[in-house]
């Protein structure tokens, strides 16, 4: 066993070569004829060096659960792990207890299952609905990344286990993510692209951290010395170590000079003739001179300081057991608090005794997350036919019969047939509207409420694209809603509308036609129980967006996305700067769909006796919030700030605090108390953090537009 103590004693033993291997993974474990992976289906493992007494240490996806494969070779028992709601809707809970008690989940499954260093939390900024990968991240707003990023990272770590704050940075695309330039200001970069990485590196010391595929203002994340040198550790004091994302472009000398300490996950060359042994590379750098030891020695030690504490490094005995159903509860949990309301005309919740008709393959082919690296294997998803059934909602049969079968039918074609990619198994949508007016009409005679699922499913890789069936609902799914809305409606019946999504998607065009609308998100496992509980009226929602839903894609302020030239984009330039998701919408005076923030409930609430004092250097904000319905329900208070015209431009507003209440009984109240330290008000002039002098606003509400209560106060120097 090695300890921190020894580690310099260590390095100093090392021939140059070992050194070139500690900063270089082994290569896909168990593939390309790679030596067995010590845990099948991880994603990486560094290199151990025997002589020393240096064990190796495995890495495994990821932000939603880990990512090993549930079943080996010749071995019966089996490996799953929980799937978790995916992150988009674990911000939806904006809880960070949730959010840490998920960490630890994950955490000690990535300790029981013989894993070092868990690939997440995945970080990057909503700043397009079409990313692919957006379900892997929190948020639009920096703030709310960085709160959720940080409660996680001290869950997990809490497990004595890793993580590793993913991808450092303005990764926001999936198109051509190997060599897309992304340019962007400083000042939009430190405000809204790093913020949240810096509130998660500050405030819950991640073990590593995962520099992006893409370059930045010019150059590769992974050989940014600015960014991963100056930024993150001389600006934030970061003292763990830097890995690149996997296979990343393109020269291990300049990686390590800039301070990306490992490349992953090794051996680039099994994938890419063309590229370099990275081992070898390093050792001839420094042999001819191009590269100072002292700098390979450096890297080293930033590594080893780390590796020392884990599982691995110590020994740990695991047990290949960690204890799924305590994990499930809590995924259970996580995915009621995120659940949004969006929209109520009195459809739900549906009570105990409705006869429900429930339309949409997605009853059946429910999207528990994405695809890729994101990806999870659990034991079982259930499904949201299955959720009501095990919770005995009275699902009308027959119908749901007639889904099983047609997608029975349709599944076995060779156009609808399941694809499984490298990257997971790809639903292809099927049509929807498969029903007939007569069918859907006695489905209408003799049940209470119809729900209409719509799905969507995207992932690593690819991008989501602006289109009917995607962005917008299809001709079929349209077709869907009409059908069932005349329907039902024309017998005095109610419709609702269930998102089982991972990303915005355009409702402006459809919403009148359905009663109530709710977004389930990708909830991971338990979404079936999830939402039947929701729908019956069990569970109260209390989830809010974390990520505007745009009028139309036209309203999006990226519209540089993704990149020029069109056909095959090479760089991208961020040119809307800050003005990002609800700081261009409030600004700009466009009207979003669903704005930053909102989420509706079962039951109401009522803000109180603001108070704003300023004390040295900071703000005290106190308010109450008070459950003014009927019906027990969790409220999250959102403190925004509005700066006085100064110097710099500035958003209408920005997020600065946010607190979800307990579970308030009708008629009860908590008092909410939080500061705002004035350097959280500042803004980046280009060289500095700026906080301007004048008269502030705190602006204290439901969401970004239903602010409750406005106090004020003024910043003299
Ligand atoms: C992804 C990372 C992931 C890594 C290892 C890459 O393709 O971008 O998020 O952690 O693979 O699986």
């Amino acid at each position: 066993m090695v300890t921190l103590e020894e580690v310099p004693d260590i390095v100093s033993k090392m021939t140059l070569e070992e050194k070139a291997r500690i900063v270089v993974g082994v290569g896909m474990p168990g593939m390309f004829g790679n030596p067995p992976p010590r845990v099948p289906g991880a994603a990486g493992e560094t290199h151990p060096i025997e002589r020393l007494g240096i064990p190796s240490a495995v890495l495994a996806d990821g932000p939603a659960g880990l990512r090993i494969n549930p079943r080996r070779e010749n071995d019966d028992k089996t490996y799953h792990a929980t799937a978790f709601p995916v992150e988009t809707m674990l911000a939806s809970t904006w809880n960070r207890e949730i959010l840490e008690a998920v960490g630890r989940c994950l955490g000690e499954e990535v300790r029981e299952y013989g894993v070092d260093i868990l690939l997440a939390p995945a970080m990057n900024i909503h700043r397009n609905p079409l990313c692919g990968r957006n379900f892997e991240y929190y948020s639009e707003d920096p703030l709310l990344t960085g709160e959720m990023a940080a409660a996680f990272v001290k869950g997990v770590q809490s497990q004595g286990v890793g993580t590793c704050l993913k991808h450092f940075a303005a990764n926001e695309q999936e198109t051509n993510r190997h060599l897309i330039d992304t340019l962007v200001s400083e000042r939009a970069l430190r405000e809204i692209y790093l913020k949240g990485f810096e509130i998660a590196v500050r405030k819950s010391k991640p073990w590593t951290v995962m520099s992006a595929y893409n370059k930045l203002n010019g150059q590769h994340c992974s050989q940014n010395e600015w960014l991963l040198t100056k930024v993150l550790r001389d600006d934030w004091g970061f003292e763990g170590f830097v890995m690149t994302d996997w296979f990343a472009k393109d020269d291990p000398v300049e990686m390590m000079r800039a301070g990306n300490d490992m490349i992953m996950p090794g051996k680039a060359y099994q994938i890419d003739p063309k590229r370099k042994d990275e081992v070898e590379a390093i050792i001839n750098a420094v042999k001819e001179g191009r590269l100072d030891e002292e700098i390979l020695i450096r890297n080293v030690k930033n590594i080893l300081r780390i590796l020392v504490n884990s599982p691995s490094f110590k020994g740990y005995k695991y047990s290949n057991k960690p204890d799924l159903d305590a994990h499930a509860r809590v995924a259970y949990e996580a995915g009621v608090e995120g659940v949004i309301l969006l929209k109520n005309n009195g459809a739900l919740p549906v009570g105990r005794d409705a006869r429900i008709a429930l339309f949409g393959t997605g009853q059946i082919e429910t999207i528990k997350g994405g695809t890729g690296s994101g990806d999870t294997h659990p034991r079982y998803v259930i499904s949201i036919l299955d959720g009501m059934r095990e919770r005995r909602l009275r699902v009308d049969e027959e119908l749901a019969e007639a889904h099983a079968k047609y997608l029975a039918e349709i599944r076995s074609t060779n156009e609808y047939r399941i694809e499984k990619t490298v990257f997971g198994e790809i639903f292809k949508p099927v049509p929807q509207d498969f029903l007939s007016e007569e069918e859907i009409g006695r489905f209408a005679e003799r049940n209470d409420v119809a729900i209409i699922l719509i799905s969507r499913i995207s992932g690593e890789g690819y991008d989501r694209r602006p289109e009917k069936g995607d962005f917008y609902l299809s001709d079929d799914e349209i077709r869907l809603i009409e059908r069932v809305s005349k329907a039902f409606h024309g017998r005095g019946k109610k419709v609702v509308a269930i998102l089982n999504i991972g990303s915005p998607i355009e409702v402006v065009s459809w919403r009148s036609m359905v009663d109530s609308i709710l977004l389930t998100w990708q909830a991971g496992q338990e979404t079936g129980r999830i939402v039947a509980d929701i729908v019956s009226g069990e569970r109260n929602p209390s989830g809010k967006l974390p990520t505007s839903f745009p009028m139309d894609y036209s309203d999006v302020p990226s519209w540089s996305f993704p990149g020029e030239p069109k056909d095959n984009p090479q760089r991208v330039a961020y040119d809307e700067g800050i003005y990002v998701g609800y700081r261009y919408y409030d600004t700009f005076g466009v009207e979003p769909a669903y704005e930053f923030g909102f989420g509706l409930s079962y039951t109401s609430f009522e803000y109180r006796n603001l108070k704003v004092e300023t004390l040295d250097n900071r703000v005290v904000v106190s308010f109450e919030v008070v459950n003014a319905g009927s019906l027990p329900g969790k409220e999250v208070a959102q403190i925004y700030v509005r700066a006085p015209k100064g110097r710099l431009d500035k958003p209408f507003q920005e997020l600065k605090e946010f607190h979800k209440t307990r579970l308030l009984n009708p008629g009860e109240k908590e008092k909410i108390t939080v500061e705002l330290g004035f350097n959280s008000l500042a803004s980046y002039d280009g060289e500095k953090w700026v906080v301007e002098k004048g008269e502030y606003e705190v602006r204290v509400g439901s969401s970004s537009r239903d602010i409750r209560l406005i106090g004020r106060f003024t910043i003299s120097q």
